[in-house]
């Protein structure tokens, strides 16, 4: 069926190579540079911010998740390494989706990797203008006006609150003081000084602004400036993590471990977000692939020695800061890791090196982000899915020009006007499902014996019996023990017909899980990529069904927009 019209390896290489004698990509990039931007990528916002929350829900054994996180990263790192190896085009899960499941799932992924690139840095630069301006605050007498360092909604939001709290007889002081209402003053401020145009108050984060302004220019010079400048960023940023182990090692109180999981499973649960967003990042090395000298040698193990070092950190810091101090002051506390230090006086310095790196680690997050948006664009582009303006490549520069601008854009416009938690977890929503598919696509591409063979292939353990046994084994534990009955009763339960809904992401991955252990047994799938997508897909149900609801809105703005224009202008449409 048209729909699911494929294209041939073939075809993306020979396409890709076309596309090269007509303004070629400029191939500067090694194993050690995609190492280097995977960490880039990687270690960002979520660590230096985010972990704080989790570490506060989940209590020290936040580890379990960073790891069961991990691993999860990990499978879907090697089918995206399986497929890197195999198409080393700057398409990434759109192009290998393209292979694997046809045009109208390559388009869907296409439009969700917006989620994770284009909103993802979103998300960064404001957390990076959070920490620019305490860190340009706690170093010089300087104040940025809260007004330009806010969007528009959250602070008439705020002040709409801390109003009501003042009408009900609080003080400015009060609200500060309380860990729950402290992060509303600042919106109060910006909406009560914000200038006013037209009756209307000017308010905008103009710090996030700025960076996404002058990372665009970066990425738009050209790959060999951005590699230059992503390489330089993640040398700081490992020294200043490194730092942060090592000097926190001696200041770890082991009583704090315990409780290592004061709030259960549950606790922990609630950080899934969080946590996933810190691994975010590894695939986006996937869209350098024609920028890369031996994309089908380096690329995968690029990918994987970037996770491999960024969990081992991970895991790491989650021990020191939940050892240094106890888990429950990191609540509501948005720079976990130059806390933890400023509380012990012989190194207190060392909390604004860290505020510091904190800066730079979120630049190189953004700088590869921005790199893979224009890339994924220039592959749509090229397949006619996209206007041809989306693939020009700048003659000078021999970047992805156009498509650089217009990323700029997308991520400037929400800056104006989104909330940091909503687009966080849109972010995480996208990528989860960019990986699914991946994962699926590697399981469907073996099963077609007319496969090319990959370079890099996913070493393969049989699935037959292993999945099946997993599902029979969870759906044991959810009526044998004690934690297992409360999440039984709590979806059997309907107390309304929202109540219902919001429940649908769970069965929905039930019932996937189930589909699943059948065809593992069925196709004899192989274990790696099935892990990958059972736990992504788990990662997916627990996102909460608000999210689900965001991404299915983007998805149908996406499919209206394939109908009228992707699906006529394809170039296998010409074919056909
Ligand atoms: N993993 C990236 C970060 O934490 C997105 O900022």
């Amino acid at each position: 069926m048209s729909l699911f019209r494929k294209k041939s390896i073939e075809d993306i290489l020979k396409n890709a190579e076309n596309e090269s004698h007509h303004g070629s990509l400029a191939k500067h990039l090694g194993v050690r540079d995609l190492t280097a931007f995977g960490i880039a990528a990687i270690i960002g916002a979520g660590i230096f911010s985010t972990i704080g929350k989790a570490s506060a829900d989940g209590g020290p054994g936040v580890i379990f998740l960073f790891i069961f996180t991990a691993l999860a990263c990990s499978f879907a790192a090697f089918a995206y390494a399986e497929f890197a190896s195999l198409i080393p085009v700057s398409g990434s899960a759109y192009t290998y989706s393209y292979v694997a499941f046809g045009e109208l799932f390559a388009w869907i992924i296409g439009w969700a990797l917006i989620m994770e690139y284009a909103i993802g840095n979103v998300t960064v630069a404001i957390s990076w203008s959070d920490y620019f301006t305490s860190l340009i605050s706690s170093s010089s007498q300087y104040q940025v006006n809260e007004w330009l360092c806010l969007d528009y909604f959250t602070a008439k939001h705020n002040y709409g609150e801390v109003s009501g709290l003042l009408a009900s007889g609080s003080t400015l002081e009060s609200i500060r003081a309380s860990n729950e209402t402290k992060g509303l003053v600042e919106g109060f401020l910006a909406w009560g000084s914000a200038p006013q145009l037209f009756g209307m108050r000017i308010i905008f984060d103009m710090p996030a602004l700025i960076i996404n302004v002058l990372i665009t220019i970066l990425v738009y010079r050209g790959i060999k400036e951005s590699r230059n400048a992503s390489n330089a960023m993640v040398l700081i940023k490992i020294v200043v993590v490194l730092l942060v182990i090592f000097v926190g090692a001696f200041f770890i109180d082991t009583k704090n471990w315990d409780p290592f999981m004061p709030n259960g499973v549950g606790g922990l649960l609630k950080g899934i977000s969080a946590v996933f967003f810190a691994y975010i990042g590894f695939d986006a090395i996937s869209t350098t692939a024609e920028e890369c000298r031996n994309p089908q040698r380096d690329l995968p193990r690029g990918i994987l020695y970037s996770i491999i070092i960024c969990t081992v950190l991970y895991v790491a810091i989650a021990l020191v800061i939940t050892g240094m101090v106890h888990y429950s002051e990191l609540a509501g506390n948005a720079d976990p890791l130059a806390y933890v230090f400023e509380k012990v006086k012989s190194v207190s310095w060392l909390s604004s090196v860290i505020a510091a790196s904190a800066v730079v680690a979120m630049a190189s997050v953004m700088l590869v982000f921005q790199l893979g948006q224009p890339r994924i664009w220039m592959s749509m582009s090229r397949d006619g899915l996209l206007p041809k303006r989306f693939a020009k490549i700048h003659p000078k520069y021999k970047t992805p020009s156009f498509s650089t601008i217009v990323t700029g854009l997308l991520v400037a416009i929400p800056i104006f006007f989104v909330d940091i938690n909503m687009v966080t977890d849109i972010c995480s929503a996208g990528t989860l499902f960019a990986f699914c598919l991946v994962c699926g696509g590697v399981l469907k591409l073996r099963m077609d014996p007319t496969a090319p063979p990959s370079k890099f292939k996913t070493p393969y353990v049989n699935s037959k019996f292993i999945v099946p046994a997993m599902f029979i084994l969870t759906i044991i534990l959810l009526f044998v023990t004690e934690e297992g009955k409360a999440i039984l009763q709590y979806y059997t339960t309907f107390e309304s017909f929202s109540a219902f809904l919001s429940k649908i992401p769970v069965y929905s991955f039930i019932i996937g899980f189930a589909v699943f252990a059948v065809m593992a047994f069925r196709f004899s799938f192989s274990l790696i990529p099935s892990l990958g997508l059972i736990c992504c897909f788990y990662m997916l149900s627990q996102l909460g069904p608000k999210n689900w609801l965001y991404f299915m809105v983007w998805l149908i703005i996406g499919l209206v927009i394939y109908f009228i224009y992707g699906r006529s202008h394809s170039k296998l449409a010409k074919k056909d």
